[in-house]
């Protein structure tokens, strides 16, 4: 079985003064009935770790380089976030896709460093308006699956992140149906390729969720939680959709 996450992606947001919506999630969610993952910037990554480590809120990275060390100027490695207190790194957004030419390849090799690092990977597939348009979503969602995920993933080292790229931080969601026949599509390529270990990778929905459509959005099947970007900002529309999670 899949477990429930509800994973925040900060984005390129945050300073030290954001802990406070930490503090008050924390407080509101002691003991939250699914698993709950910020993923601040890099620079507020240990400061988050030290101020969630009394609750059950999980800290990751949003990206990693393939290496575990080196002359990579600006980089920051898998054993990094482990060593702050990051428990998953979040590969392959389309933000990063997009802005700094990821590849399928390129997020794959990413998504072994997290694994060699002991962490989870979350990794990010979608189309683009274009793609959808021209009825291509399942193939792109397919060979992105393909060719970002490593031999050897599993329920415990691998959550999947399905998020439209033109839904991200847009207002626009796509239908439940879908976000169904995606959802449907992606567990069914999980179990073909991993067989029994592809029932427990979570697959999350990613894009404009917002506390009031997070309860439609989760009653959808094989949809296990959700990867949110700015509803994650501010602790009391995160902890709605946490509450949402939790009802579903
Ligand atoms: P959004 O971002 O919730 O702001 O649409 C989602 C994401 O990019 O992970």
């Amino acid at each position: 079985m899949a477990r429930k996450l509800a994973a925040g992606n900060w984005k390129m947001n945050g300073t030290a003064a954001s802990l406070a919506e930490i503090e008050s999630l924390a407080q509101a969610h002691p003991n939250p009935g699914c698993d709950v993952l910020i993923c601040p910037p890099a620079t507020l990554l240990s400061r988050l770790a030290g101020a969630t480590s009394g609750s059950s809120i999980k800290a990751g990275g949003q990206d990693c380089h393939t290496a575990a060390s080196g002359a990579h100027t600006g980089d920051i490695a898998a054993d990094m976030i482990a060593d702050a207190g990051g428990s998953h790194v979040i590969v392959g957004h389309s933000e990063r896709r997009a802005d700094h030419g990821e590849t399928d390849a390129d997020i794959s090799a990413k998504a072994e460093a997290v694994w060699r690092a002991g962490l989870t990977a979350v990794i990010c597939v979608g189309e683009t308006l274009a793609e959808r348009e021209a009825g291509e979503t399942i193939a792109i969602v397919a060979g992105q699956l393909a060719g970002s995920i490593p031999e050897g993933a599993t329920g415990e080292n691998t959550v999947i992140a399905y998020e439209p790229v033109w839904a991200i931080g847009t207002g626009k969601v796509p239908t439940l149906e879908e976000i169904g026949a995606v959802h449907a599509d992606i567990r069914a390529r999980l179990k073909a390729r991993f067989a029994a270990a592809g029932d427990d990778m979570s697959i999350l929905y990613g894009g404009s969720v917002k506390p009031t459509n997070a309860d439609e959005i989760f009653g959808v099947a094989d949809v296990d939680g959700a990867l949110v970007g700015g509803a994650s900002l501010k602790a009391e529309d995160f902890g709605g959709i946490i509450a949402a999670l939790e009802r579903a």
